[in-house]
């Protein structure tokens, strides 16, 4: 086998659980991708932090750069836009392919990067961005890519999931229950990106861009949390036969006659007859309508570091076989010159 080397950007909750499980199933994942796969090094900010799993000390550094130039596939799992950006940039710039589960960085830079990939032949995969284990990212991209999608409505945060569905089981209270979302580890490091949407917005303009193959920007998004929902509502919509659900909903709309698209994150009466609302948990499901296929349900684990690795290494394989073909195959990228559809959203509350 041709040897790739693979370099690890972060070793948080989901990169910890991403190097282990590509140190322990090298072979068997080295045989689907037709390459071997060798784990060069982990950037890491501090070498002596505790993780979830002990890594090699030999391969973790505090130089991403060094580890970058050279890489055949980078993964980052940093987190935040800066110096994730600038490292992706540089890796494909030196000719890798690049895995990221960067929600943010793909909601407010996924153009930039898409055309820096373009420009040089290379790939971002980024399966694990959006809903975590859940298959998403492909089969919107690529099974639907000959339908056409109509309406998009999906649980994509866990920790609101977890919140409103223990208010709704135990008739708990908000402060409690999100404390307790963080000991789990669903919680985002500054829980407000959960609460208020952030989080579920920027996985709604990366959904929604796929979707509707068209790049649609974080600030198009209509966002509202969940903080200011109550046990009383809860009840309420309870007694008239509905669940409170943090929904990511993104639809085509007819504007005068002319096409348009909404994307909003907001907390919605779901019928508790509808498949979304038996979502129980920290878990996510995103129900698709598609013109041809009808209603599709994709459901799993959002959030959770060995979950997301799966969708992480999956993307590994992919890039890898990629890689070994010259770069020949469908590139992953969503073309950043795609024409904008036009966002004219609609305000729901409820
Ligand atoms: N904080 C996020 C969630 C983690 O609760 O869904 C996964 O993106």
């Amino acid at each position: 086998y041709r040897r790739l080397r693979v370099a690890l950007l972060g070793a948080g909750a989901v990169g910890s659980q991403v190097a282990r499980i590509l140190l322990q199933h090298a072979d068997e994942l080295g045989d689907r991708a037709g390459a071997s796969l060798e784990l060069a090094g982990i950037a890491v900010r501090d070498i002596d932090a505790k993780r979830d799993v002990d890594l090699p000390k030999e391969l973790l550094t505090t130089d991403a750069e060094s580890l970058i130039v050279g890489s055949d596939i980078v993964i980052e799992l940093m987190g935040g836009i800066e110096p994730a950006r600038g490292n992706l940039l540089l890796a494909l710039n030196s000719g890798a392919d690049v895995v990221t589960a960067n929600k943010a960085l793909l909601a407010t830079h996924g153009p930039e990067l898409f055309e820096a990939a373009d420009q040089v032949g290379a790939s971002v995969y980024y399966e694990a961005a959006a809903a975590g284990a859940i298959p998403i990212i492909r089969p919107l991209r690529d099974s639907l890519a000959g339908d056409r999608v109509v309406r998009l409505m999906g649980i994509v945060n866990g920790t609101t999931n977890y919140i409103l569905d223990r208010m709704d089981s135990e008739g708990a209270d908000f402060g409690e229950v999100l404390a307790d979302a963080q000991r789990l580890g669903y919680a985002e490091a500054d829980p407000t990106a959960d609460v208020e949407g952030y989080d579920a917005a920027q996985k709604a303009a990366i959904l929604a861009s796929l979707a509707f193959h068209t790049a649609v920007p974080l600030d198009a998004v209509h966002r509202e949390g969940i903080t200011q929902i109550t046990p009383s509502m809860i009840e309420e919509a309870r007694a008239a036969g509905f669940v409170i659900k943090l929904l990511a909903v993104c639809e085509r709309l007819d504007v005068d006659g002319a096409e348009s698209i909404s994307v909003r994150v907001y907390p919605a009466l779901v019928a508790r007859t509808h498949p979304l609302a038996s979502v129980h948990g920290a878990n996510n499901a995103v129900f698709v309508e598609a013109e041809a296929a009808g209603s599709l349900m994709f459901y799993g684990a959002g959030a959770g570091g060995v979950q997301t690795a799966s969708a992480v290494l999956g993307d590994v394989v992919s890039a890898a076989r990629r890689h070994i073909a010259g770069g020949v195959g469908v590139g992953e990228s969503t073309r950043a010159n795609l024409p904008t559809v036009p966002i004219g959203n609609v305000v729901t509350r409820y």
